[in-house]
């Protein structure tokens, strides 16, 4: 049982990147409850995002923990950079390493919540033997490395096994969705046993993001 309300983290990548100052200050100002930062290299994903220097500007304004979302080969590499950098949770691809269990330890270590991310051709099972490791689980809705795209709804099969899993392990950890997410689906997505809302489009694209934050948390 979910009893806790769930989480709304807009994304910035859906942000003005002229006006990114006050993007920020309107997520502070909002119901938001994470800044949701999407790092691309180019290599793991069709698309390059931002790096350390645009992450180091939000993190001085964002009054919200950051929630950093690697698309990149390699993550490993960069743990210690991201906690450097006031990440509160690190999420890699399951995709993209190839000692998962390592670099989970590593996170935590480093002192930020361990996050992994699932491609949608990845099955929620492939995680059974780390879940103890985990805090977060990010199941991609979209393929990765744009936002505006629409929310596969296998997705949603996938949130209900991970839910199942997470609930006859005992183990505790969020489930976070990302890409696609909007005010006509998060109802159900929400009732599928998801904790966190990611939502850059949705949120952006709005005539009142303010507004759009509040109705999804509703
Ligand atoms: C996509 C990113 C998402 C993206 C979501 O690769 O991981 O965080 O910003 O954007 P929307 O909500 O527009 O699908
Ligand atoms: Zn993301």
């Amino acid at each position: 049982m979910n009893t806790m309300s769930h989480l709304i983290a807009p994304s910035i990548l859906s942000a003005d990147f002229l006006e990114l100052g006050r993007d920020v200050e309107m997520i502070n100002a909002s119901e938001a409850d994470w800044f949701h930062i999407d790092i691309m290299d180019g290599v793991f994903v069709p698309n390059i995002s931002f790096g350390m220097p645009v992450l180091k500007a939000i993190q001085a304004r964002a009054m919200k923990p950051l929630d950093v979302h690697l698309m990149i080969v390699e993550p490993e590499r960069y743990i210690a950079d991201f906690a450097a950098l006031g990440s509160s949770v690190l999420t890699v691809h399951y995709e993209a390493s190839r000692h998962l269990h390592r670099s989970l330890q590593s996170i935590r270590l480093a002192g930020m919540k361990a996050g992994v991310s699932l491609n949608p051709h990845t099955p929620v099972e492939l995680l059974s033997d780390v879940l103890g490791e985990l805090d977060l689980v990010l199941i991609m809705s979209v393929n990765p490395g744009f936002g505006g795209q629409n929310f596969i709804s296998n997705s949603l099969t996938k949130i209900e096994k991970l839910a199942a899993m997470r609930q006859s392990s005992g183990h505790h950890f969020l489930i976070e969705v990302d890409g696609g997410v909007g005010l006509n689906n998060y109802r159900s997505i929400v009732d599928a046993g998801a904790d966190v809302l990611v939502a850059g489009n949705a949120v952006f694209a709005s005539s009142d993001p303010v507004k759009t934050i509040s109705e999804l948390k509703r």
